[in-house]
């Protein structure tokens, strides 16, 4: 069995879809969710689900290393919108096997403070003809890891940020969890 550990701070729309995509799946299964937020909606899903559930303080994740105990058994793990930078121990620790969601086409829109709304707010005032969804693989910079996947969706004249959004959030449900089944397939064929 792989385990999946999916690090997450909100409302994990995309955690929730990709626990669903592995429910029934006979050798990958998601076995723990972490989050810096007490509060985040994903941790009630989460443990809906019977997965085991972490809330980690700064401290913790940047002053001590004990977290890579806890991910002991982990095989990948699945940022979906965790907003904290990775530090470089745990980069170090987990080679090729940390991976990001980033609601934009890499290498545009991506860096510091370029989350949520902010991209897309962004895409709209650049007036661009298309946005889309990048998965890549974490360092220790935001967002510049080697880019895995892409998809990318038209944008219509006159969609604002709350539009873009949408069409951007669809594409991260369609494709995250298929991305996340093959990439685990190859990495343990290898
Ligand atoms: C997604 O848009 C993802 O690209 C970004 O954070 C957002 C998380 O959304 N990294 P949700 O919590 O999965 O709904």
């Amino acid at each position: 069995m792989y385990n999946i550990t999916i690090f997450a701070s909100g409302t994990g729309s995309n955690a929730r879809k990709i626990v669903e995509h592995f429910k029934t799946h006979p050798d990958i299964r998601v076995n723990r969710v972490v989050s810096n937020r007490q509060t985040a909606a994903v941790l009630e899903m989460a443990a809906t689900h019977g997965i085991t559930t972490q809330v980690i303080k700064r401290s913790y994740f940047y002053d001590t290393q004990d977290i890579l105990q806890d991910l002991a058994d982990t095989d990948l793990i699945v940022l979906a919108g965790f907003l904290w930078l990775i530090p470089a121990y745990f980069v170090q620790a987990f080679p090729n096997k940390i991976i990001n969601i980033h609601p934009a086409l890499l290498p545009k829109y991506g860096g510091k403070g370029m989350y949520g709304m902010n991209v897309h707010r962004a895409v709209e005032a650049a007036g661009e003809h298309e946005s889309g969804i990048s998965i890549h693989y974490v360092n220790e910079h935001y967002d510049e890891g080697q880019i895995i996947f892409q998809a990318s969706c038209a944008l219509e004249k006159g969609d604002d940020a709350s539009v873009i959004a949408t069409k951007v959030l669809a594409l991260e449900h369609q494709h995250f969890a298929p991305v996340i089944e093959q990439l685990l397939l190859k990495i343990h064929r290898s």
